[in-house]
């Protein structure tokens, strides 16, 4: 490949949940006109597609052999508004329920199932640069991407935009509720090669504490690391 193909020109975006990877890598996106992809969209319809066929999320070999037949597409009609695309049926508004958040760690955690999506995650930036999120684009997905983001908070700080965005959708949790969920979820993703806690950053990634930044702040940054690491030589 050469140093400017797609993948190269991709900015890969890590964080742990709630760290602000989706708000972030899509403003980004739409102020450098590039797509977005957020990969946990799909493993969250992996869950779906798991959970309707009742297979057990705990058996790996029914997950990873259901996933590698799934028909599973993802479809752009804005390139900044993916989606997830089961059978030909648009799933995106069913990704987020309580039952797949319940679920979907199981299902990510299989390395069988983690390498067949990775290879198709990669596949979509071979056809045009992107913004991707996830906890392994920097590390595995598209390592080559010159711009590599991690985006970290303290677990009260991430807590804390979960609940906000609960209340919003009015859902009745406490912040407590939540906490404590956050905590949980970071446990059951620390396995395999996910990049939770920026020790776990890929090599050369700009590392972004965004506890005292806001959202805005943090696209600047980011688009500062773009435009430095492909300006022309
Ligand atoms: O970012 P999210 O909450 O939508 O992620 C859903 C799940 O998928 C979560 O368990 C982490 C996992 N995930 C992953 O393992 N690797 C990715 N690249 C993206 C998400």
């Amino acid at each position: 490949m050469t140093n400017d193909d797609p993948i190269s020109r991709s900015i890969a975006i890590d964080g742990p949940t709630a760290s602000g990877k989706s708000v972030v890598g899509r403003a980004l996106a739409e102020r450098l006109r590039l797509g977005f992809f957020d990969t946990g969209m799909m493993y969250r319809a992996c869950t779906l597609a798991v959970l309707r066929a009742a297979v057990d999320p705990n058996t790996e070999s029914a997950v990873t052999e259901l996933v590698r037949a799934l028909d599973l597409d993802v479809r752009w009609p804005d390139p900044t508004d993916p989606r997830i695309v089961i059978a030909n049926v648009d799933v995106t508004a069913d990704l987020r329920t309580l039952e797949i958040e319940e679920h979907v760690s199981l299902v990510s955690r299989i390395e069988d199932v983690r390498h067949e999506l990775v290879r198709r995650q990669r596949a979509i930036a071979t056809r045009e640069p992107v913004v991707m999120v996830g906890r392994d684009i920097g590390t595995r997905v598209l390592p080559e991407a010159r711009t590599k983001v991690f985006l970290d908070a303290s677990t009260e700080t991430r807590a804390r935009r979960r609940y906000g965005d609960e209340r919003e959708r009015g859902l009745s949790t406490t912040f407590e509720e939540v906490l404590e969920a956050t905590r949980r979820r970071d446990e059951l993703d620390n396995t395999g090669h996910r990049a939770l806690r920026r020790e776990q950053a890929a090599e050369g990634a700009l590392i972004i504490d965004t506890d005292d930044v806001d959202a805005d702040g943090v696209v600047e940054r980011c688009v500062e690391a773009y435009l430095a690491s492909n300006a022309p030589r």
